[in-house]
């Protein structure tokens, strides 16, 4: 690592009623790659915008490059090198990509007229630093999130930059595109530049950032090499609750199945599937993404019709051709994606959650009976402990850990049999992620069956007893999960 470049000491600052940051101390050196975590509310953003100059901190100061300085202004701060990318990248759709990198030079330079072919050289000579193809007089309207980050990462190269800040930069990534991110992030690393980036998602932190700091209730509370961090001491960090990852084994498990898929094949999606989920069982089934999991998923849930074989419901063959099929055997699914399918985020948190028991609700009288509705949703919000103080809010004033409860909330209002659950939580942060999952165990203690279809092996590990592990649309191992591991599993699904 270089040398040391930013020293933030002793910050604080308070906004009306909260103390956003409390004695902070923060430093990085040139080439690190640093990632600053904590849940939302923990102060990360509040950090960055005092690094940056947007905010001046009510005390403590802050070295950044050898100089000191009580604030920053903005311009200050890109001056000195310090650049900041936002979640919304602050580009604009309806300028060239050429006219989106010439933006912060003007406000920089306070020109009154701009040198255009001195900034397409600069522009040109940015992209290339990240390998980014573009073509400079492309609107940015037509590009893919991921090319509008790369403009904002151009951008911020434009200038003689020693320290990149990213906030939160892979939230609306695909897989492949946060590799690449992190591909640009190291080569960044090789030119020396110091990047920070924030993140509450272990497996990136693991993956790429050397050092770690954690931020919880403008405090830190951890801060280090990432080689000694684990995922125990990440979440008790995060969320300052110790969590004891219990396997779950379910108590007895009936002779007779609840659900049964025997032979079952969908075109070249599935071959040939066959398994049994028991009562009050939690069911596992782990595969690359295209391994057919979640044609598996969408098939058991009506929503993908197979070709060959036979469903069987307490022993009694059935049909499962429509999704209207499945919820009349009462089966629930909770999809990958509940942003787009899982939820109406307008509505109320309140109307999502009765949503699909409007039909129970209405059918005595044709009108809906407003105190029972009334009930149900106050019922399900508690029993899910629903983070909101108005069941009336939308839902999309809710985070992601609070949004899959309602997800669930939703389907447990029917009375379930059986709760199919694809990637349960993707997005979601850790704190709720261990709520889910003891909400989940509670629900097979009472005698739900459960399948979760998910590829986070610690995830399946700790919940499921049983472990479906598919390939190329077949089921290639049947694990029981008390006896093996992640690296046994990994070899079977590649
Ligand atoms: N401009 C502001 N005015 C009032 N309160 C704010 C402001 N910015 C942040 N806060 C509060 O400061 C705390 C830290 O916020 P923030 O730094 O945005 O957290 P994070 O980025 O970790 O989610 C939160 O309680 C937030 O509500
Ligand atoms: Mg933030």
């Amino acid at each position: 690592m270089g040398e040391k470049l930013l020293n933030a000491l002793n910050i604080d600052k308070s906004f009306v009623g909260v103390h956003a940051l409390n004695q902070v101390n923060f430093s990085l050196s040139s080439g690190e790659i640093h990632c600053l975590a904590g849940e939302n509310g923990s102060g990360k953003s509040t950090l960055i915008k005092v690094i940056s100059g947007v905010y001046a901190p009510d005390s403590g100061e802050i070295e950044f490059n050898g100089r000191h300085y009580q604030k920053m202004t903005p311009i200050e701060a890109i001056n000195q090198g310090i650049q900041v990318i936002y979640q919304d990248f602050s580009v604009f759709p309806n300028l060239t990509v050429m006219e989106n990198l010439a933006l912060n030079s003007e406000l920089a330079d306070k020109r009154k007229w701009v040198n255009w072919k001195r900034i397409r050289e600069i522009a040109e000579e940015s992209v290339k630093k990240i390998n980014f193809k573009v073509d400079l007089d492309a609107l940015v309207g037509s590009l893919s999130v991921a090319e509008k980050q790369m403009i904002a990462i151009s951008r911020a190269l434009m200038f003689n930059t020693k320290l990149i800040i990213m906030d939160e930069p892979t939230t609306s990534l695909t897989k492949k595109e946060v590799h690449r991110l992190f591909e640009i992030i190291l080569k960044l690393k090789e030119q020396g530049i110091a990047i920070l980036f924030v993140s509450h998602k272990l497996d990136e932190v693991f993956e790429i950032s050397e050092r770690f700091t954690i931020l919880r209730n403008g405090e830190i509370v951890g801060t280090g090499s990432t080689k000694e961090l684990d995922q125990k001491k990440f979440s008790y960090y995060m969320t300052g609750r110790e969590f004891n990852p219990s396997h779950f084994i379910p108590e007895h498990i009936e002779k007779d199945a609840l659900f049964e898929a025997r032979n079952i094949s969908l075109e070249k999606h599935l071959r040939n599937i066959s398994f049994e989920l028991h009562k009050g069982e939690i069911l596992g089934i782990t595969g690359l993404l295209d391994s057919g999991r979640s044609e598996l998923a969408l098939a058991m849930f009506g929503a993908k019709q197979i070709d060959e074989g036979q469903w069987y419901k307490n022993g009694e063959p059935v049909r499962l051709d429509s999704v209207r099929d499945a919820i009349g055997q009462n089966i629930g699914y909770v999809p990958e994606d509940r942003l787009s399918e899982g939820l109406f985020l307008p509505q109320s948190i309140g109307d999502n959650i009765i949503i699909s028991e409007i039909d129970k609700l209405t059918k005595l009288f044709g009108v809906m009976d407003k105190d029972k509705k009334e009930k149900e949703i106050d019922h399900w919000m508690k029993e899910l402990s629903v983070a909101s103080p108005l069941a009336s809010n939308a839902c999309q004033t809710l985070s992601g850990g609070n949004q899959q409860r309602v997800v669930l909330a939703k389907w447990l209002a029917c009375n379930l049999d059986i709760l199919i659950l694809n990637g349960p939580t993707v997005g979601v942060d850790i704190g709720s992620k261990h709520d889910i999952h003891a909400i989940l165990q509670n629900l097979a203690r009472q005698g739900l069956g459960i399948i979760i279809i998910s590829d986070d092996l610690p995830e399946v590990l700790e919940n499921c007893s049983r472990l479906l592990v598919m390939k190329n649309g077949e089921i290639v191992a049947n694990i029981n999960t008390s006896t093996s591991d992640e690296k046994t599993i990994y070899s079977y699904m590649l």
